[in-house]
């Protein structure tokens, strides 16, 4: 076990703070290696008295849960943990019932916290159940997946799945702090590692040309833990979607763009079934490619945009083509419908991101169903 001597060196080595400037609602992320060792401290420090249960999953529990424990313990905050399933069925009615009246049996009061201890699953599911227990009680997001810290912690989307499609039922509802401890990310699986970095890479092809082009020089510093290379990638990525939340917190405008390359994603993950052939972060990478050859063969970006990115998003070992996902064939048609059932459809009509160039994406309202079905089909038959 490191000592606090240990971890305060390396937290002033590597640490960075970002805040998320929200009025009355603003919170920092602090990002940087061994810092579950110090939580307790960083909690008891910004938040009071505040006793914390904690919520998170098999994995993490095995690998993490007595150092986050013995941090809080430490400082007097340590109310209790709940152990869930890992993997996406966790995020529904049935778990949350019973995780809400097992957080009211720990006794959590409304002056507690909820810490989230978990990737993204963990995060939305505790998020949303701190954010309506005794109406809504804070919470704290602790991020052990990439996708988790650079994303999913960050914003304040909370919620659970339903079998009408993800994500449709929830609450926002902002952390009080979320802490990104970058050595907690070895024990992920290197798939899971290479699914969080679509997000990171989306930073950059939406609104940061300079670091995607960063990112193709050092993201093999990121995969091997090269520390400043990896602490650098989650802060900028961070720091991108603070600005875009601080400016539209409730998704009412500019936030839609985090959703590049997300309208083909969910529908690919809709019909991979959510299972193991498509992760979340793959689903991102190819619906990023094929948004930048939408993009392309509607004349809006310039030619080989598409294929720089999807240069870059093969380099790193993640999927680029629909063809790309194991066990099936792909039906246009089928992805059309799906994509309908995306919860960012308004008056019928699909919001796609598109892109005039790398890091110049925008939100277009104007596309015809029948351009994507054709687009698709096309893209189907290139496989
Ligand atoms: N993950 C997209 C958002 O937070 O808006």
């Amino acid at each position: 076990m490191p000592t606090l001597a240990h971890s305060m060196a390396a937290t002033t080595r590597a640490a960075r703070t970002v805040p998320v400037p929200l009025g009355g609602r603003s919170y920092d992320v602090l990002i940087g290696p061994d810092l579950l060792t110090e939580a307790g401290r960083l909690v008891a420090g910004r938040l009071g008295k505040a006793r914390c249960g904690i919520v998170t999953d098999e994995n993490v529990a095995r690998h993490h849960l007595a150092a986050l424990e013995a941090s809080l313990r430490a400082e007097g905050r340590h109310k209790g943990s709940i152990v869930l399933p890992a993997g996406e069925p966790t995020k529904s009615f049935a778990a949350l019932g019973p995780l809400c009246e097992r957080l009211l049996e720990m006794g959590l009061e409304r002056g507690d916290l909820v810490v989230a201890f978990g990737g993204g699953v963990i995060g939305d599911l505790a998020g949303f159940a701190a954010g309506i227990l005794r109406r809504g009680i804070r919470f704290v997001q602790i991020p052990t997946s990439l996708l988790a810290q650079v994303d999913s912690s960050v914003g304040g989307k909370t919620g659970i799945n339903t079998p009408q499609g993800k994500n449709l039922i929830g609450v926002f509802h902002q952390p009080s702090l979320v802490i990104a401890d970058t050595d907690v990310l070895k024990t992920l699986p290197q798939r899971e590692m290479r699914a969080g970095y679509a997000e990171v890479v989306k930073y950059g092809l939406l609104g940061d040309a300079g670091f995607f082009t960063w990112l193709e020089q050092a993201y093999e510093g990121i995969f091997a833990f090269d520390q400043e290379t990896l602490v650098t990638a989650i802060e900028t990525s961070v720091k991108a979607k603070a600005a875009i939340v601080a400016r539209d917190e409730h998704e009412t405008g500019d936030r839609a763009l985090l959703n590049l390359g997300h309208t083909f994603g969910h529908a690919l993950e809709a019909w991979t079934g959510y299972s193991d052939r498509l992760l979340h972060g793959e689903g991102v990478a190819i619906g990023t490619c094929l948004a930048f050859r939408f993009s392309e063969s509607l004349g809006l970006c310039p030619a080989g945009t598409a294929e720089r990115v999807a240069r870059h998003i093969e380099a790193v070992g993640l999927p680029t083509r629909i063809a790309g996902i194991p066990g099936g064939k792909a039906d246009a048609d089928e992805l059309v419908r799906l994509m309908g059932q995306d919860k960012k459809v308004r008056d019928g009509r699909l919001t796609f991101i598109l892109t005039r160039d790398i890091g110049e994406a925008f939100i277009s309202r104007d596309i015809e169903e029948a351009q994507v079905r054709a687009f698709l089909a096309d893209e189907i038959a290139a496989a």
